[in-house]
């Protein structure tokens, strides 16, 4: 989690040195935190936005680069004679189905209100992600919106107790991601009360299982 204050100093420092300020939002855009984007959660702009993974849904391989109109115009609308457009030649840019799946996908987040569900959802699923402090394997818990992470006592190597966890959900119904000894919680925008605890109920089961 960013500390109080930290970006709007980044903000404020990028804007001092003339620095373009960059926010990755590959996993926290597209609604995970309650809006749009963190950059409206947490009431900072960047001068760009990086994005990924749920601009489709995760439905096609798409990501994009979101920058402010005085970038965009100095990238790609040069004037003539003031040069060429900044040229990329992915093979795979705007791929149609790409794009077909992404359109799709902000619909769907549009008119199933999906942003809004997540807003709503967040504040019990957070509670529930920080009653797992209880757990002697826990160290900590913290999230945001629709996204919580759970930090473990390290086991005999790095890393090796967060797999474990992550094996124990999969066998039970639970995909969780980690990060080392942190377990990533990134449930669907869809979910019910009764998923997030479905969820937490075969991580909690998992971590018990590890304390034995
Ligand atoms: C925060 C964050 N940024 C970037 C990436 C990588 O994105 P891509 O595969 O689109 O390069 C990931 C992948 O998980 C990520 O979690």
């Amino acid at each position: 989690m960013p500390p109080k204050g930290y970006l709007e100093r980044l903000r404020e420092i990028c804007d001092r040195h003339g620095i373009l300020l960059v926010f990755d939002e590959v996993i926290c855009g597209f609604g995970r935190c309650g809006a749009p984007f963190a950059a409206q959660a947490f009431g900072v702009t960047p001068d760009v936005i990086t994005v990924a993974k749920a601009i489709t849904n995760g439905n096609a391989p798409m990501s994009a680069v979101i920058v402010k109109d005085e970038i965009y115009d100095t990238i790609v609308e040069r004037a003539p004679g003031e040069g060429i457009e900044f040229f990329h030649g992915y093979t795979w840019s705007a791929h149609p189905i790409a794009c077909a799946a992404a359109s799709a996908a902000l619909a769907i987040y549009r008119n199933d209100r999906l942003f809004e569900r997540a807003k709503s959802l967040s504040p019990y699923f957070l509670d529930q992600v920080a009653a797992l402090r209880s757990l002697p394997v826990v160290t900590d818990t913290r999230g945001y919106g629709l996204l919580a992470a759970v930090d473990l006592k390290p086991g005999p190597a790095p890393g090796e107790r967060g797999f474990s966890v992550l094996r124990r959900c999969f066998e039970t119904g639970a995909v969780v991601r980690v990060t080392m000894d942190t377990i990533i919680l990134a449930p669907p925008f869809v979910c019910e009360q009764g998923d997030i605890d479905t969820i937490i109920g075969l991580l909690r089961d998992a971590l018990k299982a590890e304390s034995r």
